[in-house]
């Protein structure tokens, strides 16, 4: 899209919303933001208060927010106008009119995101059950992941796709994000959160009962022919979230085990990869079932992302809406809590509560460890198996990357046991590889060393 197109856009959805166009500051923001231009820039060359600016800026970006449907920045102002474009172009029947406003981009009247289009063309009706999803904050880029995801889903037509990561990398975020996007691709969108007791029966029944309500809206319970789950899964398009996953495998086990109890999810999740259907489940969580492998091939329907930090560009805007937008370095600490939103937001609570200077932190090399921080590395910690512990404390004592050789001779492991442990922290994405080496981040092993005494190094 180019700038004119942008701003075209731009003015056709808030003159939809408050009858108003564009106005001059309005404008200049999009052109700006589009331009990459900060907003100090902008204020500069439209001779206004910068604070002003921003205050006007992020009306704009909640305006738009509520008109596409996903939370708008400044950062990912230019892809949400392309993606909306995108959708709208692909999503409702080209020539249907819906009279809001004089909301009509690109000559052909559209669907505003917001109101339900009761025929869309790819979809007999709508069922939803997302009370359970999360309500999204602000939410910065995460462009190349939604791209690849959606790519996966629907181009690819994935039938199983996992997303895992440490605590706080922004798992749960995105894949709201990502159902946001393209729940209206699918008959009927499902969002499930697991807790520590997944009952299966509860989850079957309670999907199976929103197939039947489809099917038959007046059916009662009693005469309803329960058919096996899979059969709905096949007869409809659906696509299914189950986050925090991580609760159907066992503590103390290598990651991905499942306990008995979560055996029938092993056993649902095997026909959604092997029988032919057109949903699509969606696994979000710490860690992947054990037999879904990490390098995934062309050839089959599973796909496996393991989520990294944000960009240093997103990550600035988590400081800067914390209120740490003036710190020396900000990539410093960016690149010291690994892009990781939650760390960084909890951090830079600690930093303003406390009304620490980041410069010395940065400057001492001190990894703050916040108390939540510390409560969520200790959830995942506590899951390890004994020789993934035995592990990763090796590792938090050494000062640089380590290979396997150098980790047997540090370990009385048998080798099979060691590459278990290795594959299975890898799953956690609790170490790094680079390439032969292996080693933890900074913030894990100062929670290491900190609360484990067995992992200080031995001087
Ligand atoms: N892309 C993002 N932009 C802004 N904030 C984010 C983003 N991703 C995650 N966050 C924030 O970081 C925190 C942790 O995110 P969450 O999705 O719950 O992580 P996870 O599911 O991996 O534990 C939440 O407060 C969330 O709002
Ligand atoms: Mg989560």
């Amino acid at each position: 899209m180019n700038l004119k197109e942008v701003l075209k856009m731009a003015d056709e959805i808030v003159f939809a919303k408050t009858g108003q166009h564009l106005d001059d500051l309005q404008e200049a923001i999009v052109r700006g933001t589009i331009q990459g231009k900060k907003y100090t820039k902008i204020a500069e060359e439209i001779h206004c208060n910068e604070s002003y600016v921003r205050d006007v800026g992020s009306k704009l970006w909640q305006l738009l927010s509520e008109e596409l449907g996903e939370e708008v920045s400044k950062i990912n102002f230019r892809s949400a106008m392309k993606r909306f474009q995108v959708s709208n172009s692909s999503n409702f029947a080209q020539g249907e009119v819906v009279a809001i406003g004089n909301f009509n981009t690109c000559g052909e009247a559209k669907h505003p995101p917001n109101i339900p289009n009761s025929h869309p063309p790819n979809q007999k009706t709508s069922h939803q059950d997302l009370s359970e999803m999360p309500e999204l904050g602000a939410f910065f880029d995460r462009t190349p992941e939604l791209d690849t995801i959606t790519n996966w889903i629907l181009q690819q037509h994935s039938r199983l796709i996992t997303i895992t990561g440490i605590s706080g990398i922004g798992k749960t975020s995105l894949a709201v994000q990502l159902v946001k996007q393209i729940k209206d691709e699918f008959e009927c969108a499902v969002w499930y959160t697991l807790d520590e007791f997944p009952n299966f029966d509860k989850f079957q029944s309670n999907l199976i009962q929103l197939f039947s309500n489809s099917e038959n809206p007046d059916s009662s319970p009693t005469n309803q022919k329960q058919l096996p789950l899979i059969k709905y899964l096949q007869n409809h398009r659906c696509l299914v979230v189950l986050d925090d996953v991580h609760n159907l495998f066992g503590s103390g086990e290598l990651a991905g085990k499942y306990k008995p109890e979560s055996e029938a999810y092993r056993s649902l999740f095997k026909q959604i990869e092997k029988l032919s259907h057109q949903s699509c489940l969606l696994l979000v969580g710490w860690e992947p079932p054990k037999e879904v492998p990490q390098l995934t091939s062309e050839n089959t329907l599973i796909r496996t992302l393991q989520l990294s930090g944000l960009d240093t560009a997103a990550a600035r805007e988590i400081l800067r809406d914390k209120g740490l937008a003036e710190i020396d370095r900000p990539e410093a600490l960016i690149h010291r809590y690994q892009g990781n939103p939650l760390w960084l937001k909890s951090v830079a609570t600690l930093i303003l509560e406390l009304g620490i200077d980041a410069t010395d932190l940065l400057l001492n090399d001190t990894v703050l460890l916040p108390d939540d921080l510390q409560d969520s590395l200790q959830q995942q910690f506590d899951r390890l198996s004994e020789i993934e512990k035995q592990v990763i404390l090796l590792l938090a004592k050494e000062t640089s990357a380590i290979d396997l050789t150098k980790l047997l001779e540090n370990t009385k492991l048998l080798l099979s046991d060691l590459l278990n442990a290795v594959q299975s922290l890898s799953r956690r994405c609790l170490i790094e590889q680079q390439g032969k080496f292996y080693t933890i981040s900074p913030v894990l092993k100062q929670y290491l060393t900190r609360s484990q005494p067995s992992a200080l190094p031995a001087n």
